[in-house]
């Protein structure tokens, strides 16, 4: 028996952990894109990973604030809520974060009073792929500093840097690479118990 999740005083689905992946490259043939949509098959029994999309988040400007967050946004953060996981899929650029999937997240915490309720406590993981041989190991390190200051947790239980990207997804964008499977696999399951044994937000 798995424990209760308990968010906002509801008692939700008991038996199954959500997770929201969402991967930071807008690009039809991404390697993150894959790497997101290999993990949805990967998933551990009892957990279920939903991929949402960057696509349609308009670049942060205060001016549109000021008229109200925009709706791919407030769709965006009420799924993040309604998750008991995020899974941050990171490209890296110039060795840090892509400027569009910075942007969302940087959308995602306005209002600032709004900001807590998205991140705050919230579990989130991170993973990325890159066709270089260092895996986006630096925006995937780029990133904490971000989450820290959002006020939410970061799983270290496992670390995914997938390199060389071109030789692990086929042509079609499928996972081909066994080791890298394996790897994401246990990834997953890792974080899944984590998210299992730990609090969800208040
Ligand atoms: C502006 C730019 C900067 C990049 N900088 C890096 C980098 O610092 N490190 C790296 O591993 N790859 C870098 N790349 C290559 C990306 O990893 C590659 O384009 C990758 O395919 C992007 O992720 P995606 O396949 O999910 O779109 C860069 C690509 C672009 C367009």
């Amino acid at each position: 028996m798995l424990p209760a999740v308990q968010a906002g005083g509801a008692k939700k689905d008991c038996s199954m952990t959500k997770i929201l992946g969402i991967s930071g490259s807008l690009r039809r043939a991404s390697y993150n894109g894959a790497l997101l949509r290999a993990a949805t098959r990967l998933m551990p029994e009892d957990a279920t990973l939903e991929v949402a999309s960057i696509r349609g988040i308009p670049l942060y400007d205060g001016d549109v604030e000021a008229q109200g967050i925009p709706p791919s946004v407030s769709q965006l953060k009420e799924a993040i809520i309604a998750a008991d996981g995020v899974l941050l899929v990171t490209p890296e650029y110039n060795n840090g974060i892509p400027g569009v999937f910075k942007n969302t997240i940087d959308w995602l915490s306005r209002p600032a009073a709004d900001s807590r309720r998205v991140f705050g406590a919230r579990r989130f993981a991170i993973i990325g792929a890159s066709p270089g041989g260092f895996g986006t190991i630096m925006s995937q390190a780029a990133w904490l500093p971000v989450l820290r200051t959002l006020g939410a947790q970061v799983w270290f239980g496992g670390r995914l840097m997938v390199s060389r990207a071109a030789n692990v997804f086929d042509e079609s964008g499928a996972l081909k690479d066994p080791t890298v499977e394996e790897l994401l696999r246990q990834f997953l399951a890792g974080y899944v118990s984590f998210l299992r044994a730990t609090p969800a937000p208040p």
